[in-house]
């Protein structure tokens, strides 16, 4: 559907606010519009709650990640999308139109990720309870990469290999694909694999969002490693290619990065030319994701993506694994591809005052759990009337008292029936959202140029039944 314009500067609406996306703009009457569609039309259109997708943002996004890969010099490096940030196909399929990579953490992801495009050999498995199921999708759809996290994993892929369940080999370009080389390679018969290390390093976030630090979930302790390499040498169907690690997520500073490639260079050394041999003379450095996002104006302004990926580089240079070295380099970001693009609409159901001034929206903890999970913080607005003063709490209508999306939301004269909008919740909002208290899930709908279209359609009440298997009761 077509949906007014807006005519303002962009840069009006982020002084309000920050957090919105790259092309949102405010009219004449001061109602906000997103990717040049008027929130206050969209929410009648398409009804609340509902995730509003700029696909302007979205593209420059993913544009500025793979520029600044670009300009670095290396012959192999690669943004690889963590799909788990926005696991919806649209958003799949439009960042495998720009030539990105996906991570994929389970077979689920690894079907939504081929079922929208990318090449098998741009997809990088993750994962540290991998299936036998998952493994064997990912060997018969021929994945570039498999991030190995432990021994038993090595076993089962030994086992599942050694099966000749294998039918096709590694294909394609780049660090999934044949320029890799060795007589395993040709054969056809080889999965080109990382080992998935915990380099000890811990950023500044929320403890659930940590992974980088020795006593973490996620693959191999430094003083295993070896072993894990030793053990990967000796099953004939894989191929060690490199070594991958990422310490967390939504992380603001750069220096934890550093301290990353400054770890990983130093196992390198540790290992000697043990790992050096078997990874080759082009081995794979996968960085993870974790670059933090702006979600409030209070929040100090993130690195930007140039000095995200010219600090990763400089390290690299640093310690050897720089562009002339012969490296190749993979980084995995979710968040900081997909945040600022999506914001909520949702409609106010209810205002109340007690101690607080409590305005009740029409979603919640179903929709976004993270202020729940993480003690997220959000900004919230009246949808035409941005910038107000009056603090209230902005409250779920889940049935807990923990369902607050924002506690401290300054809204203008917030009444029943107002639109209001969340920024920055286009990331881990939608991939962690429930049917909670028989809540149907929102739609998607993406914005270009004052034109809306919904990508995923709003669940219904027949969807919450859908899987209900009708029959009598045993016995
Ligand atoms: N690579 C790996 C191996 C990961 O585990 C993750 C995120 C990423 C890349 C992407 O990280 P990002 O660039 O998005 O920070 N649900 C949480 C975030 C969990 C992140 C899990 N792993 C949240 O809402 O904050």
């Amino acid at each position: 559907m077509a949906i007014s314009q807006s005519s303002s500067p962009a840069s009006a609406v982020h002084e309000l606010a920050p957090a919105l996306p790259c092309d949102s703009a405010l009219d004449e009457r001061g109602r906000l519009a997103i990717g040049g569609c008027d929130t206050i039309e969209l929410a009648r259109a398409f009804g609340t709650p509902a995730y509003v997708v700029a696909e302007e943002d979205l593209l420059s996004r993913a544009r500025a990640f793979v520029a600044a890969g670009r300009a670095v010099g290396y012959a192999d490096f690669h943004v690889v999308f963590a799909a788990k940030a926005f696991p919806c196909t649209a958003v799949l399929e439009l960042f495998a139109r720009e030539g990105l990579w996906c991570d994929v953490a389970s077979g689920g992801e690894l079907h939504l990720a081929l079922a929208a495009g990318f090449a098998p050999e741009r997809i990088v498995l993750h994962g540290n309870a991998k299936s036998e199921s998952e493994l064997r999708m990912a060997l018969d759809a021929g994945v570039g990469l498999i991030v190995i996290d432990n021994f038993d994993e090595i076993s089962r892929l030994e086992r599942l290999t050694g099966e000749g369940r294998r039918g096709e080999g590694t294909r394609g370009e780049g660090i999934g694909g044949e320029d890799i080389g060795g007589e395993g390679a040709r054969g056809g018969h080889v999965q080109n694999v990382l080992v998935r290390v915990t380099p000890d390093v811990r950023g500044d976030t929320h403890d659930h969002i940590s992974t980088g630090q020795a006593d973490s979930k996620f693959g191999f302790g430094m003083v295993d490693v070896a072993e894990a390499v030793a053990r990967i040498a000796r099953v004939p169907a894989l191929r060690l290619v490199g070594v991958h690690g990422h310490i967390g997520s939504q992380l603001l500073e750069l220096e934890p990065f550093r301290r990353e490639v400054c770890e990983l260079a130093a196992l390198r050394a540790e290992l000697g030319s043990r790992l050096g041999d078997d990874l080759g003379p082009n081995p794979v450095w996968d960085l993870g994701g974790g670059l933090g996002v702006r979600y409030t104006a209070d929040q100090p302004e993130p690195p930007s993506v140039e000095q995200y990926v010219g600090a990763l580089v400089e390290a690299a240079s640093e310690h050897g694994m720089g562009p002339g070295s012969g490296a190749r380099l993979l980084i995995e970001p979710g968040r900081s591809l997909t945040a600022t693009a999506g914001v909520t609409l949702y409609t106010v159901e209810s205002v109340k005052h007690n101690v607080h001034h409590w305005v009740a929206v029409d979603g919640g903890m179903s929709d976004n759990l993270r202020p729940m999970l993480y003690g997220a913080r959000y900004e919230a607005h009246v949808a035409d009337r941005l910038g107000g003063t009056l603090e209230c709490v902005l409250a779920g209508k889940h049935c807990e008292s923990g369902d607050v999306i924002v506690r401290e939301a300054l809204l203008d004269d917030p009444r029943a029936g107002d639109v209001i909008v969340t920024p920055a919740t286009g990331a881990y909002g939608y991939a962690m959202s429930s049917n909670y208290n028989g809540i149907t899930r929102p739609p998607v709908i993406f914005c270009r140029d004052g034109h809306a279209r919904v990508v995923v359609r709003r669940e219904t009440f027949e969807d919450l039944t859908a899987r209900d298997v009708a029959g009598p009761a045993d016995g």
